[in-house]
């Protein structure tokens, strides 16, 4: 459950001191039920070697955080892409986006039901677009403009969610995913990018957008300061505008571990709400924090063998 919680949540934090190039994953920060577990450290993992492979062959870390939420996007055990949690309507409805730190170039897409990548769109409206922004039907037309298939909406859907949602509806079950998928890496020439995709929250009202797609709340990637990618309660991740305010806090001179667990502990206190995030900073450290029960994470660096993960 990320909200409301009735308990002050525990904050924990992970911090991994790495030299470049380096990356960090998330497959989500919640309750996550034992039989679930198995498949998001796995998906993690799975992120986490891609995104290492990809930069130590000399990608850059946008490429990288694309191809890495791509991958999580395709994971039908996580909520984004296929396999995405449902809306009140038993829909599928996905939120993502991309930011480049270099530039501060940003590009996202909400409220699509018919892209099987909403993260390949977003990086299309950085490239093709002045936009920051684009939602729904104008979404949806940009990307067929830009050649992506047309998915039937349908094709999101796998019965373990429809079965989520009957479950929820009936109140039979109480967890509740509060389920992104998100990546932040720098790559070897210091470049920091962040990336972010989600079907939201499970029975959300149709029309909700959450943080995923919001630059400053979601996600951020400056390289001078470092990258964000948050997760769980999207509207409270919104209020506090999570991601930009580590960054801050950052450039005024604080730990991000500090950073990150003032921000959580800032979402329960004043907000009653959860939430997870990950920091990569310019000196390859890779901090990731949550106030859930659990968060699916990887991580890789240039030092390490093999990438590691846990759930
Ligand atoms: N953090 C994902 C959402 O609330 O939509």
């Amino acid at each position: 459950m990320v909200f409301p919680v009735s308990r002050e949540p525990r904050i924990q934090c992970d911090v991994v001191r790495g030299t470049g190039p380096a990356l960090l994953v998330h497959g989500g920060a919640w309750d996550i039920p034992p039989e679930e577990r198995e498949a998001h450290e796995t998906g993690a993992l799975a992120a986490a070697r891609l995104g290492l492979g990809s930069l130590r062959g000399g990608a850059s870390a946008l490429d990288t955080v694309e191809a890495v939420v791509t991958l999580l996007e395709d994971d039908p055990a996580l909520n984004a892409g296929t396999g995405s949690v449902l809306n009140r309507r038993g829909e599928a409805v996905l939120d993502a986006s991309i930011m480049d730190g270099e530039d501060l170039r940003v590009g996202g897409v909400a409220a699509v039901r018919t892209i099987r990548n909403p993260v390949r769109v977003a990086r299309r409206v950085i490239e093709a677009t002045r936009q920051v922004l684009l939602a729904g039907p104008g979404a949806e037309e940009f990307a067929r403009e830009q050649g992506f298939e047309a998915l039937r909406p349908e094709e999101l859907v796998v019965p373990r969610e429809v079965e989520r949602l009957r479950d929820h509806q009936a109140r039979r079950r109480a967890a509740v995913p509060g389920d992104t998928v998100g990546a932040v890496a720098i790559d070897g020439a210091g470049r920091i990018a962040a990336a972010g995709s989600t079907g939201g929250t499970l029975n959300k009202r149709p029309g909700r957008v959450g943080d995923t797609p919001l630059p400053g709340a979601g996600l951020y990637a400056d390289s001078r300061v470092g990258g964000v990618a948050c997760t769980g309660w999207g509207e409270g991740i919104a209020r506090l505008s999570m991601a930009r305010a580590v960054l801050a806090r950052m450039e005024g001179g604080q730990d991000p571990a500090d950073a990150a667990r003032e921000l959580l502990a800032a979402c329960w206190s004043r907000l009653g709400g959860t939430a997870g995030l990950l920091i990569v900073t310019p000196d390859a450290r890779l901090v990731t924090a949550w106030s859930t029960p659990r968060m699916a994470r990887g991580w890789a660096h240039g030092g390490m063998e093999t990438p590691a993960a846990a759930a």
